[in-house]
């Protein structure tokens, strides 16, 4: 990867722990993302691969530490809140989708929370899911889609706010291997196409494998596995 990219994302020596202490997951973590290039988190269930998505994107804060994502400090309210409105998507293992809403409305719900203009967050629904093959499917309710769809329409809302890096957290955990590999296609297309710095935690080697870098996160800590 080209090293005179951007750096999107950074911890520096950060460390997290849970139950007062008790259950340490990460110490001294120290990480950089740069613009485009898709990294993978591997490590084996509990390792600590959504905690470190989880920081990074502000949806849980370090013990201690530096962050910086997009030149903003996820630790920090004010940035949270710019951050997952203009620079941050996030795809949840469980899709985190509203089931009885439909695929449309699902995508909707973004684009109010932005206040974007009604005939720009239409544009931009139609772009994406005739992009994941999913325009069909806009007023099916999320509940009678299948797990793959729901996984691409996940991506999709998280592309809503057209940001500059993607956290995926097992996005391919549910599936099984045919519509995994294509979620992954997905992902590995966005970030060759459109510069998105994707973070994706997995515990399968072969995702990983397919990434830009791989970065193993095993008894707190973690290294670069060299490609
Ligand atoms: N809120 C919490 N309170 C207490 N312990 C937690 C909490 N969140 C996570 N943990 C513990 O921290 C460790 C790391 O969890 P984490 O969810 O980051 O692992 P993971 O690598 O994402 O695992 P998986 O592959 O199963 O998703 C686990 O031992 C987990 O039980
Ligand atoms: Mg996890």
């Amino acid at each position: 990867m080209n090293n005179a990219r951007e750096i999107l994302a950074s911890a520096r020596n950060v460390s997290k722990s849970y139950d007062g202490g008790r259950v340490a997951v990460l110490r001294d973590v120290s990480l950089d993302v740069r613009a485009g290039e898709m990294v993978a988190l591997w490590g084996a269930s509990g390792s600590g691969k959504s905690t470190l998505l989880h920081l990074l994107g502000g949806l849980d804060v370090p013990d201690r530490g530096e962050l910086s994502v997009c030149g903003l400090d996820p630790r920090r309210e004010a940035d949270r809140l710019v951050l997952r409105r203009h620079h941050l998507g996030f795809v949840f293992q469980l899709h985190n989708l509203i089931a009885d809403l439909t695929v449309g409305e699902n995508l909707r719900v973004p684009a109010i929370a932005l206040g974007t203009p009604r005939a720009a967050a239409e544009a931009r629904i139609a772009e994406l899911t005739r992009r994941v093959g999913l325009d069909h499917r806009l007023a099916h309710r999320v509940q009678d889609i299948s797990g793959g769809e729901r996984q691409r329409v996940a991506i999709c809302r998280a592309l809503m706010n057209s940001p500059r890096l993607l956290l995926a957290d097992e996005p391919t955990g549910s599936l099984d291997e045919a519509t995994g590999e294509s979620v992954f296609g997905l992902l590995k297309e966005l970030a060759a196409r459109d510069g998105i710095a994707v973070v994706l935690a997995t515990h399968e080697r072969r995702f990983a494998e397919a990434c830009d870098r791989i970065v193993r996160v095993r008894n707190g800590e973690i290294s670069e596995v060299p490609s």
